[in-house]
């Protein structure tokens, strides 16, 4: 069987999950790919440090040329976070011929086009589904399943860490310090929270969201954002009082060739299938002008359903590479070149 080697760039929550689900569901990854798709390099900050799960044979290293050098390493799948070094990484990755995975909405929300473009340029594929709302796959139903529709309007829970701290905090009184904690230890939260609290992480979401569902740039400065920080108990029970939860909704709309975009503490009715979306679950409502409304729910933070998506990107990458289709494939991974086509 060929064999493709992955070079991971973290081993935390997510790419612990990535070197399990391609042991644990190694048939599968054989089936689908018909390639023994091998994890042989992991670039960490201390290799000294106790790993939560086993490493099934791949090397830890401090140092990303073990990886940009390895001509055995086809992908290299991104999952340490921050924009700078990473974004440094991955161009680096695909000057090195190789194709990218991550789940950065932080540098895709900010450097998004600039590296689809590299990407482009090297002939590698870039993917990140995992990106937004974890396990959910919205960026493929999105940009593949509603192809054929214009989308007039993207709305919804897109952040598991409030999402979670809002639900345990209505529900079961818990503090707000308490719960962040929580969402911490549970891995859902990001390694600054403030990027979840204060909306930022929603609004980076939405920005991709955006930039995918009507085929436009969007610029992270352009959404309104507002987070959780000062909600206390008591909003929340008033809410409840009257018939409402508190969610952190986030609404991007496009109008006559205008998009606009917020993220805000939204109260809503205890009917709305939206009220009902608990703990680190997302939902995403879809609105397309042919089709009407979809709804994409699943969970949005977390170890295996964030790694699930990367590791479906993979399965995607590695079958391009056998069909000769890298860097050509009309997804949501070339998206920003057919942006720049049309601008042409
Ligand atoms: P994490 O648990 O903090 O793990 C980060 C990993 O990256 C660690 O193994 C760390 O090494 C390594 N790392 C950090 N900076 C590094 C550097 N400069 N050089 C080399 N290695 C470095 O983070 P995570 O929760 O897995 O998140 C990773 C990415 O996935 C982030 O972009 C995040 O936004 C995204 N994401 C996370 C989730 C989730 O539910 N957690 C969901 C979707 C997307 P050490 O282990 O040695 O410290
Ligand atoms: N911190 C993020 C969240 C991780 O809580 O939604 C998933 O993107």
């Amino acid at each position: 069987k060929e064999v493709v080697g992955v070079g991971l760039i973290g081993y935390g929550t997510v790419g612990s999950g990535v070197v399990r689900i391609l042991h644990e569901h190694k048939e599968k990854m054989e089936r689908e790919t018909g390639c023994d798709v091998v994890v042989k390099k992991i670039v960490v900050r201390d290799k000294e440090k106790e790993r939560s799960y086993p490493l099934h044979g791949a090397q830890l290293t401090t140092c990303i040329e073990d990886i940009l050098e390895d001509t055995s390493i086809h992908v290299v799948v991104e999952v340490m976070g921050g924009t700078e070094e990473a974004k440094e990484y991955i161009l680096r990755a695909f000057e090195a011929k190789k194709h990218v995975v991550t789940a950065n909405k932080d540098l895709l929300a900010m450097h998004g086009e600039e590296l689809l473009n590299a990407a482009a340029r090297n002939g590698s594929d870039l993917y990140y589904e995992a990106s937004v709302a974890g396990g959910i796959p919205i960026l493929r139903g999105l940009v593949d399943g509603l192809a054929s529709d214009r989308i007039q309007k993207v709305m919804g829970i897109v952040n598991g860490t409030t999402n979670y701290m809002l639900t345990k905090m209505t529900e079961e009184g818990v503090s707000y310090e308490g719960v962040l904690r929580e969402a911490q230890a549970l891995g859902f939260a990001e390694s600054d929270p403030t990027a979840d609290v204060d909306g930022l992480d929603a609004a980076r979401k939405m920005v991709i969201l955006a930039t995918l569902g009507f085929s436009m740039k969007v610029a992270f400065e352009d959404v309104d954002v507002k987070g959780i920080r000062h909600v206390t108990q008591k909003d929340l029970q008033l809410a409840s009082q009257l018939g409402y939860v508190m969610k952190l909704i986030g609404t991007a709309e496009e109008k006559d060739g205008a998009v606009s975009i917020s993220v805000a503490p939204t109260l809503i009715p205890k009917s709305h299938p939206l009220a009902g979306v608990r703990n680190e679950y997302n939902a995403v409502y879809v609105y397309g002008e042919a089709v009407g409304q979809t709804m994409f729910y699943g969970p949005g933070a977390g170890q295996l359903p964030t790694a699930t998506a990367v590791v479906s990107d993979i399965v995607t990458v590695v079958k391009h590479m056998r069909l000769g289709t890298t860097g050509k494939a009309m997804s949501f991974a070339s998206r920003s070149k057919v942006l720049q086509d049309d601008s042409n």
